[in-house]
């Protein structure tokens, strides 16, 4: 567990364990490099990262709770808000800009009935705008729940996708 005294812990025992797999591979007293990865574990669990999960981190690696927000709130794969069960970032960023990427954001705010930032009332969907995801070529490229790639995604394609995550709920 950690070297680091907290009182409050809000993730499971086997989130922990998994914290702790990251910290070891970095020596003791640079435990804090495993934030990014504490982060994306806690956000996996939890859904997103509340400040009292931020706060919970920081004290699980001997950080300040700000060196940690810091950390959620640079990188646009963490949420520092409340997101819908599957989180779509659309990349419209100026090579994707150039090759419908714009058009598929538009055309998914138009399907989903929301804005960038917003989420579905069922609380479903989440659409976000994402920074270049590295597929440019791909284009028009989204990412779902930050680990799902797709790519081509005209309208048929969105409307497929969207059937296929709704018949999972
Ligand atoms: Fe969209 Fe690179 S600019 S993936």
């Amino acid at each position: 567990m950690s070297a680091v005294p907290n009182t409050q812990r809000l993730l499971s025992d086997a989130a922990y364990a998994r914290i702790d797999r990251e910290t070891a591979k970095f020596p003791v007293e640079r435990r804090q490099s495993a934030v990014m990865a504490a982060l994306a574990i806690a956000q996996e669990e939890k859904g997103w990262v509340s400040p009292e999960v931020i706060a919970d981190i920081a004290g699980y690696l001997g950080m300040p709770p700000i060196a940690v927000h810091e950390v959620a709130s640079f990188y646009n794969m963490y949420d520092t808000k409340p997101v819908g069960r599957f989180k779509l970032a659309v990349c419209t960023c100026l090579p994707c800009a150039l090759r419908e990427g714009v058009a598929a954001g538009e055309y998914l705010k138009e399907k989903l009935g929301i804005d960038y930032n917003e989420t579905t009332a069922d609380g479903m969907f989440t659409l976000k705008e994402s920074e270049c995801l590295g597929s440019c070529a791909d284009s028009p490229v989204m990412l779902v729940n930050n680990q799902r790639m797709c790519s081509f995604m005209g309208a048929t394609e969105i409307d497929a996708l969207i059937d296929e995550l709704r018949s999972k709920a």
